[in-house]
C-alpha cells in the first residue's frame, strides 16, 4: 500500500437549506469586514450576501479566472481591509476566494505563487475562507488548490498548497438547484471523472477509495437525474456529495490523463473545464482499459455507476458514453480545437502533473487517439 496523508477543509457543512441560516454566523464568527467572491451575477445570491456582515464588498468573477482577475480581488480585498473572505459561487468564485485569503497574508504579486515563470513562493496561511459551491462540481470546497489561466502563455495552473484549504465548507445542494443544464452537466461530469480518477490512480489510498466510491455512487444515482430536472433536490443532493467528496479524492490520490489533457486545453481555449473533462472522458477509460491498466478497478467503477453488482468494464464504458451523449457534451472542435493542435497539445499533456496519476503511461499514439476522439465527440 502506498504510504498516504489526508488533509480536508477545516470544517465540513453539508446540508440542504443550511446556507440560509447558517452562513451568516460561520462568517460573523470569523471575521467582521467580509470580501465576497460570486459568480458573474451577485444578484443570484443576494439573499445570502445580506446576511453577511457589513462592511462588506462584492468581487464578482465572471468566467473561468485568469491571473488578472486574481491581482484585481486581492486588491479588492486589501482596499477593503478584509479579514475574511468568503466564496459563493461556482468553482471559479471558490477558487479566486481561497487564493485571495491566502494572498492576504502573503506580500508580493499573485505570480510569485504560481509555477510560472518560475517556481512558486509556499505561502503562509492566510485569512480565513468560507466556501460555499453553487455548482455541484469541482470539490473546490474541499481541495488545496486554485486554477488560474495565464493567458500570455496559454497555460492553466494552480497556486497550491495545504493553507489554501478553506477553512469552512458550507455545502448546500438548494443553492445548485437553478443551476442550468449546461452547467449541471459539465460540473457533474467534472464531479464524477474526479472520483474516477482517484479510484484508478497510481496514488490511491484506503481513505480516499471510500470516499470515491461513494463518489461514483452517488453520480450513478443522481447525474442524469439532475440534468432531467433541475428541480429535483434528492438528485441535487447526490451531485453536491459527489462533488464534495470528488474534492477530498483528488487533494489526495491526485487525478489522471482526462484532467492532464483538460488543463492544456483549457490553457489555449476556451473551453470549461467540466466541458473539456465531459470530452475526455470516454477516450481516456477506453485507453487505460486497452493498456489493460485498473481492471478490478474499473470494474468496480462500472458496478457503482450502474447499480449493478455484475457490471463489465464494457458496461462502464457504455454507461459513460451514454451519459455524456444524454447530457449533450460537445467535441473540443466546437471549441475551435484543430488537427493542427495536436502535437502541441500531446506533448504538454504527457507531461502535465495531473497525467502523473494515470493508472499506465499512455505512449504518444494512444495520447493522440484520445484527443482525435475527444475532439470530433
Ligand atoms: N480548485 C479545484 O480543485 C478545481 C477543481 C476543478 C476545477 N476547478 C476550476 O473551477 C472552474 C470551473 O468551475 P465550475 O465548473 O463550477 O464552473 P463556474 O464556476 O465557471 O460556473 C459555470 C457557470 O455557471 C454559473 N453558475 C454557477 N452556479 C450557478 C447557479 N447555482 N445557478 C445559475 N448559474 C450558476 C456561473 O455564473 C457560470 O456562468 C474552472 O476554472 C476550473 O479550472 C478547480
Amino acid at each position: 500500500m502506498n504510504a498516504f496523508g489526508f488533509a480536508t477543509a477545516g470544517r465540513v457543512l453539508f446540508g440542504a437549506g443550511r446556507a440560509a441560516t447558517e452562513l451568516g454566523p460561520v462568517v460573523a464568527g470569523l471575521g467582521a469586514r467580509p470580501l465576497v467572491c460570486t459568480g458573474a451575477d451577485p444578484d443570484r445570491q443576494a439573499a445570502l450576501v445580506a446576511r453577511l456582515p457589513d462592511p462588506r464588498v462584492i468581487f464578482p468573477v465572471a468566467g473561468e479566472p485568469t491571473v488578472d482577475v486574481l491581482r484585481a480581488a486581492v486588491e479588492a480585498g486589501r482596499a477593503h481591509g478584509a479579514d475574511v473572505v468568503v466564496g459563493l459561487g461556482g468553482g471559479s468564485a471558490v477558487d479566486v476566494a481561497k487564493a485571495v485569503a491566502v494572498l492576504l497574508r502573503n506580500a508580493g504579486d499573485p505570480l510569485d505563487y504560481l509555477p510560472v515563470p518560475g517556481p512558486p513562493r509556499d505561502p503562509r496561511p492566510g485569512v480565513p475562507c468560507v466556501a460555499v459551491p453553487t455548482t455541484a462540481g469541482t470539490g473546490s470546497e474541499t481541495t488545496m488548490n486554485s486554477v488560474f489561466a495565464v493567458p500570455e502563455q496559454q497555460v492553466k495552473v494552480s497556486m497550491r498548497s495545504p493553507v489554501m484549504l478553506p477553512t469552512v465548507a458550507l455545502v448546500d445542494p438548494l443553492l445548485t438547484v437553478g443551476c442550468p443544464p449546461a452547467a449541471t452537466a459539465a460540473s457533474g461530469l467534472d464531479a464524477l471523472t474526479q472520483c474516477l480518477e482517484p479510484f484508478v490512480s497510481i496514488n490511491a489510498n484506503p481513505v480516499t477509495d471510500g470516499l470515491a466510491a461513494e463518489g461514483l455512487r452517488r453520480a450513478g444515482n443522481g447525474l442524469r437525474r439532475a440534468y432531467a430536472d433541475g428541480s429535483d433536490v434528492a438528485a441535487r443532493t447526490d451531485m453536491s456529495v459527489c462533488a464534495l467528496l470528488s474534492g477530498m479524492a483528488l487533494a489526495n490520490a491526485k487525478l489522471g490523463a482526462v484532467h492532464g489533457f483538460a488543463g492544456v486545453v483549457g490553457g489555449l481555449l476556451p473551453v470549461p473545464h467540466g466541458v473539456a473533462c465531459a470530452a475526455l472522458l470516454v477516450p481516456v477509460v477506453e485507453a487505460n482499459v486497452r493498456a489493460g491498466a485498473a481492471a478490478q478497478r474499473y470494474r468496480a467503477a462500472a458496478a457503482l455507476l450502474t447499480g449493478r453488482p455484475a457490471a463489465t468494464v464494457a458496461d462502464l464504458v457504455a454507461w459513460l458514453r451514454e451519459t455524456v451523449s444524454e447530457l449533450a457534451i460537445p467535441g473540443l472542435a466546437s471549441y475551435g480545437l484543430r488537427p493542427e493542435h495536436a502535437e502541441q497539445v500531446v506533448t504538454k499533456a504527457a507531461s502535465a502533473s495531473s497525467t502523473q496519476g494515470n493508472p499506465v503511461v499512455l505512449h504518444e499514439e494512444a495520447l493522440h487517439r484520445i484527443l482525435a476522439e475527444a475532439t470530433s465527440g
